[in-house]
């Protein structure tokens, strides 16, 4: 039996460069050594999108196609809606007896996006969009994951899910698996303004962005220490010439770099590699009856495992009171 990985994204824009070299590039290589979910985490985004429903709508097929296109194969990975699978919100509500609200507060990913969203809860915060680490750990726990490849600013999730999961077996009996974190090899990739490299930030480099667009975009980058170091950080991501890579950390020590010599390879270099990507991705966008039809088995598949850990966990509480289904 192959081991199982679980990882999502929320559908709140197209995926970008950060997430291939985050957490993208590590899903497709693992997809032949593991038995792969991703969840397209439409109820998570709705957490902070509950407003503006249509944009999470919409961005489940573009999330859904930017993984296809990526190199994400339906033969070997099993991608899914969220909302489609209720097991994951009445594993939810059990997992929530078992979490603090002071827990839930200290998560620093969690902070940080109360922070970062004064505009929507103002002083305060929702119930939902405060436990969404809870929900988070019930995707993860529900289809026995052993494996959770993310980007860096999601361990906080991964530890606070393990804690869940442990105290859920100490507490109704061995059941559920503890969950690793697998992060990306260049986690923190920023945005063409030195900034988080972000879905709605608008300095992100997405996979249907034209040549002349990246060109543009890499043109215009920061080239401060941080924005500098982030453009030569990519360089080593999507080149595999290692004399060039090795001279320009050297002149970068020595604060000798020139980015006008970096600037154009680089987009050389991402035009390349994003070249199939945005082929791939045209093709899907051309044929949304495909991806209909893989998300739509995909889920169906995805629900069956869901269902299976859901009795398991009601056997655990003593709340199975029936044989039959009602
Ligand atoms: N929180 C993740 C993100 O913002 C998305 C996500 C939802 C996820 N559920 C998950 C990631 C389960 C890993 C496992 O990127």
């Amino acid at each position: 039996m192959k081991k199982i990985i679980l990882t999502g994204d929320r559908p709140t824009g197209q995926l970008h460069i950060g997430h291939f070299c985050g957490a993208l590039k590590n899903r497709v290589a693992l997809q032949d050594k593991y038995d792969t979910y991703i969840m397209i985490a439409d109820v998570q985004a709705l957490t902070d999108n509950f407003n503006n429903p249509q944009k999470v709508r919409k961005n489940v097929y573009e999330v859904a196609m930017d993984n296809l296109a990526v190199g994400i194969d339906p033969k070997k990975s099993t991608i899914f809606i969220q909302s489609l699978i209720p097991e994951i919100a009445e594993l939810t509500i059990f997992f929530s007896n078992l979490v603090t609200i002071a827990r839930l507060k200290r998560n620093p990913t969690v902070k940080e996006e109360i922070q970062q969203k004064k505009d929507l809860f103002k002083d305060d915060v929702t119930f939902g969009f405060l436990g969404y680490p809870v929900s988070q750990a019930a995707d993860i726990a529900i289809f026995q994951a052993d494996l959770v490849p993310v980007g860096a600013d999601q361990l906080p999730m991964i530890e606070q899910a393990r804690e869940i999961v442990r105290k859920f077996n100490h507490i109704y009996g061995d059941v559920l698996k503890e969950p690793e974190a697998k992060i990306g090899d260049f986690p923190r990739v920023l945005g063409m303004d030195g900034r988080k490299m972000g879905k709605s930030l608008g300095n992100s480099i997405t996979f249907t962005d034209s040549e002349e667009e990246i060109k543009n975009k890499i043109k215009a980058a920061l080239t401060d220490e941080i924005g500098g170091k982030n453009l030569l950080g990519l360089f080593e991501q999507f080149s595999d010439d290692h004399e060039t890579i090795k001279k320009f950390n050297t002149q970068f020590k020595n604060k000798s770099i020139k980015y006008s010599e970096l600037k154009p390879l680089l987009a050389d270099v991402i035009i390349q590699t994003l070249k199939p990507i945005r082929e791939k991705r045209a093709y899907y966008e051309k044929n949304p009856k495909i991806v209909e039809k893989i998300l739509f088995d995909g889920t169906k598949k995805a629900r069956q495992l869901a269902k299976q850990t859901l009795k398991k966990v009601k056997e655990k509480m003593f709340i199975d009171y029936f044989k039959k289904t009602i």
